[in-house]
């Protein structure tokens, strides 16, 4: 799985400490509040029990699945909704957690195209919480598709294809401790 990558970009040690950063702010920043949660699956996982563990807030985490990728490296543009994992009412249905004056944080992993986040943003605004913020493990230096932005960033990366610390290829490579850019002959043999 390590021969895959061409290039580590973030080492474990690296991601813990600047969690430890992120942590810090989102603390200071909600101080005597409680939050609303909304972590992004699948590859937010990592990244979400990493960061949560270090904020010692009350909070509520609801889980969203949302899917734009469908086993490319490019953005398909259309955001699927799954599964609102912890809203047992849902029955299949997307129900979003009642965010109704709270305060919101969402946490996904990467800031991509923008799509997946700007659906998103777009859903919960409607429901009329009391704040939302984005907070995001990754931000891609390019042109986004929709205008959306993190109010926290773990790292700025240019507009490579990455993997690892949750983030897959195919469904592979999320377990990796590190976050690496993934060799592009793997991806150009998985799109011919
Ligand atoms: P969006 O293009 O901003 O909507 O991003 C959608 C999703 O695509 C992200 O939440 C990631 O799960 C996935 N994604 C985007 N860029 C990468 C990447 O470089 N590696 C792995 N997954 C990615
Ligand atoms: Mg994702």
């Amino acid at each position: 799985m390590r021969s895959d990558i061409e290039r580590v970009l973030f080492d474990e040690p690296a991601i813990h400490k600047r969690l430890d950063d992120l942590a810090a702010q989102v603390l200071n920043d909600y101080r005597d509040r409680e939050l609303t949660v909304i972590a992004v699956l699948t590859g937010s996982l990592m990244f979400v029990a990493d960061l949560l563990r270090r904020i010692p807030l009350p909070l509520k985490l609801a889980c969203l699945s949302a899917v734009s990728y469908h086993g490319k490296t490019q953005t398909s543009g259309q955001v699927i909704f799954k599964l609102a994992a912890s809203n047992p009412s849902c029955g299949g249905q997307v129900a979003l957690p009642d965010v109704v004056d709270r305060d919101v944080l969402i946490l996904d992993d990467i800031l991509d195209s923008g799509n997946t986040l700007a659906a998103i943003c777009e859903r919960l605004k409607a429901a009329k919480p009391r704040s939302v913020r984005v907070c995001v493990l990754l931000r891609k230096k390019k042109q986004r598709a929709r205008h959306v932005d993190a109010d926290y960033v773990g790292f700025e990366i240019e507009d490579e294809f990455v993997v690892g610390y949750g983030l897959d290829f195919m469904e592979r490579y999320r377990n990796l401790p590190c976050i690496g850019v993934l060799r592009k002959e793997l991806l150009e043999e998985s799109s011919q």
